[in-house]
C-alpha cells in the first residue's frame, strides 16, 4: 500500500463532522470537558496536539483530570512494555469514573492499538472503552467520535496501511512560546528491536513549503523555540526533493530571533553537511541527540543500525570540531539479545570516549513482531539489571561535571518560566538546549537574555543576568 495523502474533500468531510459533534456537546447542561493525555515521544505529543485542536472544534474544553470529564482520550506509546502497562493501568482506573458517569466517553488512540494483539486485549479487557483507533486514522477522529454521539456503538478503526500525510488539521498548541513542528513521520529503518516502524508507518515527508510557511507563520505569531520532528529527521525530504540540510538552511534565513531545533538523527543519515549547516547558522540549536544504542560492532549489527562505533566516532569528532559549544546526548539499549558482558564494556568504552552531557538510558524490551522478538535471549533480567546500573553510575560520573566547560562563559537563554525549585529564580534554555536559572523579573519571560554562567549542576547551569536587551 502506498502512503496517501488526505486530500481536501476528506478534510472538508471531517470539519462537518466536527460541526455536528458541536451542536450534540451544545446540547449538554454542563460546559463539555475532555481529558486527554499523550504517552511517549515529542511526535505523540504533537498529535495530541491536533487531537486537542479537534475537540476545541467540537466545543469541548481541556479538563486536568478524568474524574468529571465527559471525554477521556489517551494517545498511547508501545516503545517499551512499562509505557504499555501504564495505560492498561489508566484505562483500568477509568472503570469506577465511568460508572458513576456512563455518558462518559473513552477512547484510546495512538501506536499501542496500532498493534492488533493490543487492540484485542484492550477489547477484551475494558468493554467500557468506547473508541479505539490507530495511527493512520487520526484526522477521522471527529467521523468516529459523532459515530458514538449518534449510535452509542463502540467502534475499533484500526486500518492497516503504509500511513498517510494529513494537512491542515486544527491544532491547540499546550505553549505560546514553543512549537513542534512534525516535517515528516514514520520510519524506514527497522532497527530490529524498534516497534515504531510497524505502528507508524513507512518515511513520509510534509512539503517543504508546508514545512516554510508553518514554521514562517509561528514565528510570526512570537514563538521563539521551533522543535522540528521525525523519528529520523535526517532523512526529510528523499521524497520531496528538499532534503534536511537544505531545509533548515531555509527555516534559518527568517528575521528576528529564534531558535531552531530538532530531533531525532539517526547517526547513519547525519551528514557533515548537516553539521556544517548547523555550524553556520544564525538560529539552529547546538544540541545534537545522536542516539549510539551501543558500542559494540556486533550489536549495532544484530540492530541493524547501518554504522559501526569508528564511524560514529568519526562524527562525533568532526560535529565538536566544527560546534565546539554543542551539547551531546545519547540513547543506549542495554541487554539487547544475545549482548555479553564484554558487549556492554565496549558501550561503557564509548560512553567514556565520547562523554556525552548526558545519556538516556533504557533496559532492552521485547517487542512482539520486531527481528529482535525472535532472538536467544539467554541474560537474564537480574544480570540486565546490574549492568543497567553500573551504566547508569559511569554516566553519572561523567555526566556530574559534563557542563562545567560552560561555567564563565555568556549564553544567550531563551526564558520560559519560573524555576522548578526555587520560585525567585527565572528558568529557561540555552541555544544548547540546556537549561539555565537565573535571577530575573517577570517581564523576561518569553524573552532572550544574556545570562553569564557562575555554576554547573550535573543538569542544568546557573547564572547571572547580564543584558535584558530584546532583540
Ligand atoms: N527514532 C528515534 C527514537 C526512537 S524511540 C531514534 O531512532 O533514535 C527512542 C529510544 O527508545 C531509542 O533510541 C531506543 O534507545 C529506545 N528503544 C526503542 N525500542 C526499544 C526497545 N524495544 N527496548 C528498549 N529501548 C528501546
Ligand atoms: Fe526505531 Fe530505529 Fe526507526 Fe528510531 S530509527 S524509530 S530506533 S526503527
Ligand atoms: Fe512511542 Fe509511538 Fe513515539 S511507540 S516513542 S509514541 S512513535
Amino acid at each position: 500500500m502506498a502512503v496517501a495523502a488526505v486530500s481536501e474533500e476528506e478534510l472538508r468531510e471531517q470539519r462537518f463532522f466536527m460541526q455536528r459533534v458541536r451542536a450534540v456537546t451544545h446540547t449538554f447542561d454542563h460546559k463539555p470537558l475532555a481529558f486527554t493525555h499523550s504517552y511517549g515521544c515529542q511526535q505523540n505529543v504533537s498529535d495530541g496536539e491536533k487531537l486537542d485542536g479537534m475537540l476545541s472544534e467540537m466545543g469541548f474544553e481541556l479538563t486536568d483530570t478524568p474524574d468529571n470529564a465527559d471525554l477521556v482520550l489517551y494517545n498511547t506509546c508501545a516503545v517499551r512494555e512499562n509505557a504499555e502497562n501504564r495505560v492498561f493501568g489508566n484505562v483500568g482506573a477509568l472503570k469506577h469514573a465511568k460508572r458513576r458517569n456512563p455518558e462518559m466517553v473513552i477512547a484510546v488512540c495512538g501506536c499501542m492499538v496500532q498493534q492488533e494483539h493490543i487492540a484485542r486485549r484492550m477489547k477484551e479487557r475494558f468493554p467500557y472503552v468506547d473508541l479505539i483507533f490507530g495511527t493512520h486514522v487520526l484526522h477521522r477522529f471527529p467521523e468516529m467520535l459523532y459515530g458514538i454521539y449518534e449510535k452509542g456503538s463502540r467502534t475499533v478503526c484500526i486500518p492497516e496501511c503504509d500511513g498517510v500525510l494529513a494537512e491542515g488539521l486544527p491544532v491547540r498548541r499546550s505553549d505560546s512560546v514553543k512549537a513542534s513542528v512534525p516535517i515528516m513521520y514514520g520510519c524506514n529503518n527497522f532497527c530490529t528491536y524498534c516497534i515504531v516502524p510497524k505502528v507508524r508507518g513507512r518515511e513520509r515527508s510534509r512539503g517543504p513549503a508546508e514545512v516554510i510557511a508553518e514554521v514562517r507563520g509561528l514565528i510570526e505569531k512570537g514563538y521563539k523555540e521551533i522543535l522540528l520532528l521525525g523519528q529520523n529527521v535526517n532523512s526529510y525530504g528523499k521524497d520531496k526533493g528538499m532534503a534536511f540540510p537544505q531545509l533548515l538552511r531555509e527555516l534559518d534565513g527568517f528575521d528576528g530571533e529564534y531558535v531552531i531545533s530538532f530531533m531525532t538523527s539517526h547517526p547513519k543519515d547525519c551528514s557533515r553537511e548537516l553539521i556544517d549547516v548547523i555550524a553556520g547558522s544564525r538560529h539552529v540549536s547546538h544540541h545534537l541527540h545522536l542516539p549510539v544504542q551501543s558500542g559494540s560492532d556486533r550489536i549495532l549489527k544484530l540492530m541493524n543500525r547501518h554504522y559501526d562505533t569508528a564511524a560514529y566516532l568519526d562524527l562525533v569528532d568532526y560535529a565538536r570540531s566544527r560546534i565546539p559549544d554543542m551539547q551531546l546526548t545519547t540513547d543506549i539499549i542495554v541487554g539487547f539479545p544475545g549482548e555479553t558482558y564484554e558487549d556492554f564494556r565496549m558501550t561503557l568504552e564509548l560512553i567514556e570516549r565520547v562523554k556525552y552531557d548526558s545519556a538516556f538510558t533504557f533496559i532492552y524490551s521485547r517487542r512482539e513482531g520486531t527481528k529482535a522478538a525472535e532472538m536467544d535471549d539467554p541474560v537474564s533480567d537480574e544480570e540486565k539489571g546490574r549492568w543497567f546500573r553500573e551504566l547508569l553510575d559511569v554516566q553519572g560520573r561523567i555526566g556530574e561535571n559534563a557542563y562545567a566547560r560552560y561555567v564563565g562563559q555568556t549564553l544567550r537563554v531563551l526564558c520560559e518560566g519560573r524555576g522548578r525549585t526555587d520560585e525567585k529564580l527565572l528558568t529557561g534554555k540555552s541555544r544548547q538546549n540546556i537549561i539555565v536559572d537565573f535571577a530575573g523579573g517577570d517581564e523576561l519571560l518569553g524573552k532572550f537574555a544574556d545570562v553569564k554562567i557562575t555554576k554547573a549542576l550535573p543538569w542544568a547551569l546557573l547564572g547571572e543576568l547580564i543584558n535584558e536587551k530584546e532583540k
